[in-house]
């Protein structure tokens, strides 16, 4: 599946119930947060998120949500990414085209994501769209009523720019 298979645009209110639907698929539940709806109501409108969905043919594929967006310090987190079909190379071509818009539509310089240790494909996915492991943070992330480990990965904006072949900024 070649990557300009796979389109992003900004979420509205409408797809909050996919957005739902998505991360609390069988098997997911282990790997990813989940919301409740109140709760993405207030984080697509509070401006400190941006919800985006990934498109395959004008149908929905997954999601990603991108928090601390324009941030003052240019570091932003992607918070969740979700494909509804997993291993098919949908994950990797969407965050990839995620990832493009935080670059270009704010001045960002960091852009983070954890994952737990264990989910190979995530990390397979996250390599492949630019990032980076940085390490591992011990009980960063309390799920389930526990602490686990999170395996953090980032990308720089000059990372960005060398993937893309662009100069680096001045
Ligand atoms: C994580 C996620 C977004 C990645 O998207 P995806 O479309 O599955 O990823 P891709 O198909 O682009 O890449 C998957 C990679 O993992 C490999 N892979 C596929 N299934 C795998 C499995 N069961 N175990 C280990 N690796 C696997 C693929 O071979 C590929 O790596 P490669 O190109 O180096 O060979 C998606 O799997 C997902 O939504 N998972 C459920 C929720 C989740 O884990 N979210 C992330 C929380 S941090």
């Amino acid at each position: 599946m070649s990557d300009q298979a796979i389109s992003v645009r900004p979420a509205s209110r409408a797809d909050l119930d996919f957005v739902f639907a998505s991360e609390r698929l069988p098997g997911y539940e282990a790997l990813v947060g989940r919301s409740g709806m109140a709760q993405h109501e207030t984080f697509l409108e509070d401006g400190r998120h941006a919800y985006f969905i990934g498109e395959r043919a004008g149908a929905p594929v997954g999601f990603v949500i991108v928090r601390d967006w324009n941030a003052a310090d240019g570091c932003a987190l992607v918070k969740r990414v979700v494909v509804t079909e997993p291993g098919r190379g949908i994950g990797r071509a969407m965050l990839a085209a995620a990832i493009d818009r935080v670059f270009t539509d704010t001045p960002c310089y960091r852009l983070e994501i954890g994952l737990f240790p264990a989910n190979e494909r995530a990390r397979r996915a996250y390599a492949a769209a630019g990032f980076t492991v940085e390490g591992i943070t011990r009980g960063r992330v309390f799920m389930g009523g526990t602490h686990h480990d999170e395996m953090v990965m980032s990308m720089l904006r000059p990372d960005w720019e060398a993937k893309r072949g662009l100069e680096p900024s001045p």
